[in-house]
């Protein structure tokens, strides 16, 4: 059998710089290395909805967005599957058959359910399907036998989760589910992108992030007004790199050949941090070095999401086409599993037997 993806996005908002590096441009690769005989994108709206139950239509409104994001950051429809994942209703009964093999206090010790519940100040009052996503997530990946998982690192317990009900139904049912793996970014950097103003996350209540749907203006904006070193006030001053979002930015986006494009008089970025913190490096020149080193990668995805913004007809077929194919497979594995728990009684001539016999 071949290398199989499924991955996913919950669209409560357009997709930032921070999806982008740490998981979005990886999927990309992925999906041209050719490595992959299928290739599933999931528009995660069923789990988004799962702490926005108040909020329906933030959700309805970003499935587009997000799809936008998708074929903005270079994920072609003719190599991978985008679909919505509450048109696969399969993977809802998947869920329900898996939830018989987690008990809660695995769920209560998921870092990442335990992080978002803080995050979200739920304090006691945790919606039920919340506080079980992770075996929803277990169903997405294992209705399409998915081997590969590229995410982003707070996703890791998720995955971790969906290998232990993949080996409890395979013990207790038989081999039906492929273990999957997860892939994240091999730069430390990329797997926790801090928002612009230095801190942990970017989040859109925080108004920390770069968005990929950014104007160039926008950009220019956010980078030029970003959290450097509050102690370094005069140019002479020396700089420091730690918590310095505009240097932690250009350990994530700047490559080699951008010196020589943008600022010859560096030959590397160890150089630049090298006369940063000697002093005599004013903030404003490594910032619009940052803005020409990110508008170099976010031109082009600039300029294919105006492209797409053009076509949003087709786009809803590429959903609803993918959308079918999705539950095609989703129902094979469905089956698969109900067969091997035996709960398929009209197809299973034994049953029937059985209580042709009893009578
Ligand atoms: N939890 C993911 C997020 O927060 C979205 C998601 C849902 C997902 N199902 C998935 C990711 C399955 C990978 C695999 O964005």
């Amino acid at each position: 059998m071949g290398k199989i993806i499924l991955t996913g996005d919950r669209p409560t908002g357009r997709l930032h710089v921070g999806h982008y590096v740490g998981s979005l441009k990886r999927r990309v690769e992925l999906q041209n290395s050719g490595e992959f005989e299928k290739i599933y994108i999931m528009i995660a709206d069923a789990q988004a909805l799962t702490d926005n139950a108040d909020h329906p239509e933030k959700v309805r409104q970003n499935i587009m967005q997000v799809a936008l994001d998708y074929l903005a950051a270079g994920l072609d429809p003719e190599k991978v599957n985008i679909f919505i994942q509450s048109q696969v209703p399969e993977l809802t009964e998947l869920s329900f058959y898996y939830m018989n093999l987690v008990t809660v206090s695995r769920l209560q010790r998921n870092p990442t359910v335990k992080n978002e519940i803080i995050m979200r100040n739920f304090e006691t009052s945790i919606p039920v399907g919340f506080f079980t996503y992770p075996i929803s997530q277990a169903s997405d990946i294992t209705a399409f036998k998915a081997t590969t998982v590229p995410v982003g690192e707070d996703q890791l317990p998720m995955i971790e989760q969906a290998r232990e009900i993949v080996r409890k139904f395979n013990q207790t049912y038989g081999e039906v589910l492929v273990e999957p793996e997860a892939v994240i970014p091999e730069n430390e950097i990329c797997k926790r992108l801090p928002g612009t103003d230095g801190t942990a996350k970017m989040s859109k209540s925080l108004g920390n992030c770069i968005y990929l749907s950014d104007t160039e203006e926008e950009l220019r904006t956010k980078v030029m007004s970003m959290y450097t070193d509050p102690n370094h006030i005069k140019v002479t001053d020396p700089g420091s790199l730690e918590g310095n979002a505009v240097f932690t930015y250009l350990d994530a986006f700047c490559r080699p050949e951008h010196f020589a494009k943008f600022l010859p008089e560096y030959e590397s970025l160890d150089a630049l941090k090298e006369h940063y913190t000697r002093g005599g490096l004013g903030d404003v020149k490594v910032k619009k070095f940052l803005f020409a080193v990110m508008n170099d990668e976010l031109a082009p995805i600039r300029e294919r999401r105006l492209a797409w913004e053009k076509r949003i007809p087709e786009i809803i077929e590429i959903l609803k086409k993918g959308s079918a194919e999705a539950e095609k497979v989703a129902a094979q594995t469905l089956t698969e599993v109900k067969n091997a728990m035996k709960i398929n009684y009209f197809e299973d001539e034994e049953w029937i037997r059985e209580q042709l016999n009893a009578t």
